[in-house]
């Protein structure tokens, strides 16, 4: 994929860079700040280049309205602390007059971040005219916001239709990697996949299951393809909209599809859970993790793979007693031997509180952007930036 490099930019005084800094908050901290971490280049290069900065994010999914909670704030902070300079903030709508004159007082080398993308209800619509009112903060736009490349929005897609546009360091390391992971030959290539988004992320398994010689599935993921198997899961989170879509999966690719054979139970997350046999979780319990067979049974499998592709965790894994399936995989993954790509910004998470984020091939910032990246499909974020 060729894409239209940051190094190729003329130099401007004013970039305009999309990041996806959507960080993990828990009570207003930030829990994890790998995407911040992954942003920092770019921006570092552009102000070498005594360009000032405008940075721009959604944070969570907030319904086209201010809310306090989901604003970007504690991300300029600690965006302050790794840059070592006063990033400056602009709260609440991203285009306000007061955003406009925060920008129009940079100085080369200055950074802005705007607040949260999604506080304006025109992003998600891909709006041309919210596009265009961001299009004045910058002499080019940077797409660095890989994690969110799947999303056609203004700040995603519809920006790079009126303004020179470039890939930034980050979307063009990631594009680089999942080529490789993606056009390589070896196997058995392995996927593993649980996490949330289920939605999101069932269809595209679709594609990636016709490439992959074992699909390990778990997380909440996991808990919708057990109730499409007929297996009571009781109150566990699952997507009943979307049991179909698993049976034709599984009918699809027999054998190659693995579910957990036990799991952590629980009647409230403030428990500690028991470990189950997958039969036997009560009407009453949720399936908040795999249990130790089924750790067992996807470890060997991952240390055999030559490829393996990880997006989601196995369990709810914010809570130390449900961690240990998503921690165990972690390791696996991390002591496989072939080229291991992992996805996911609470993967990404999982992976550093394993203590082995710097022993895997690549980790890449996006989860549903990564996997539909691999179903071979030019996303709405990358289009924009093909060299043609
Ligand atoms: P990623 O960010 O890596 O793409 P997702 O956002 O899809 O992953 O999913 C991560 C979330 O899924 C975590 O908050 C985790 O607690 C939750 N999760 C995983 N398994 C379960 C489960 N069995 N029950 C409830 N939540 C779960
Ligand atoms: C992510 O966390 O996967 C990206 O930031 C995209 O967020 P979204 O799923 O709310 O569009
Ligand atoms: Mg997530």
């Amino acid at each position: 994929m060729n894409l239209r490099s940051l190094g190729t930019a003329p130099k401007v005084g004013l970039a305009l860079v999309r990041s996806d800094l959507n960080v993990p908050l828990e009570d207003g901290k930030i829990r994890d700040d790998t995407r911040i971490r992954a942003s920092l280049p770019t921006v570092e290069t552009l102000r070498a280049r005594g360009a000032a900065v405008v940075l721009m994010s959604h944070l969570g999914r907030p319904k086209g309205n201010i809310e306090d909670g989901l604003s970007l704030g504690p991300v300029a902070q600690r965006l302050s602390q790794l840059l070592s300079t006063d990033v400056r903030f602009a709260q609440g709508l991203p285009t306000s007059a007061a955003a406009q004159a925060e920008v129009k007082r940079l100085a080369p080398g200055d950074v802005l971040l705007l607040d949260n993308l999604r506080f304006d209800p025109r992003e998600t619509k891909d709006d041309p005219g919210f596009a265009a009112e961001l299009a004045r903060f910058g002499d080019i736009f940077v797409e660095d916001a890989f994690g969110a490349v799947h999303r056609a929005h203004a700040s995603t897609h519809a920006i790079s239709a009126i303004m020179p546009s470039y890939a930034g360091l980050l979307v063009e390391r990631e594009v680089q990697a999942l080529d490789r992971l993606m056009h390589g030959s070896e196997q058995p290539f392995v996927l593993i996949l649980g996490g949330a988004k289920i939605a999101d992320k069932i269809g595209v398994i679709e594609h990636l299951a016709q490439q992959a010689q074992e699909v390990l599935i778990g997380g909440a993921l996991g808990n919708t393809f057990l109730e499409a198997r007929g297996v009571p899961i009781g109150r566990s989170l699952a997507e009943s909209g979307e049991l179909d879509v698993a049976r034709g999966l599984m009918r699809r690719f027999q054998g190659r599809f693995h579910l957990p054979i036990d799991v952590v139970a629980t009647r409230a997350i403030t428990d500690p859970g028991h470990p189950v046999n997958v039969e036997e979780v009560g009407e009453d319990e949720m399936i908040v993790d795999i249990g130790p067979a089924t750790q067992a049974a996807y470890r060997d499998i991952v240390l055999g793979a030559r490829r393996v592709f990880w997006n989601g965790p196995l369990g709810l894994y914010e809570r130390a007693a449900f961690a240990e399936g998503t921690l165990a995989i972690a390791r696996a993954v991390a002591q496989c031997e072939g080229y291991t790509v992992v996805g996911g910004g609470d993967s990404a998470a999982a992976l550093a509180a394993a203590g082995v984020a710097d022993r895997v091939g690549h980790v890449s910032t996006g989860g549903g952007a990564s996997l539909e990246f691999l179903e071979g499909r030019v996303l709405p974020g990358i289009e924009g930036l093909l060299e043609n």
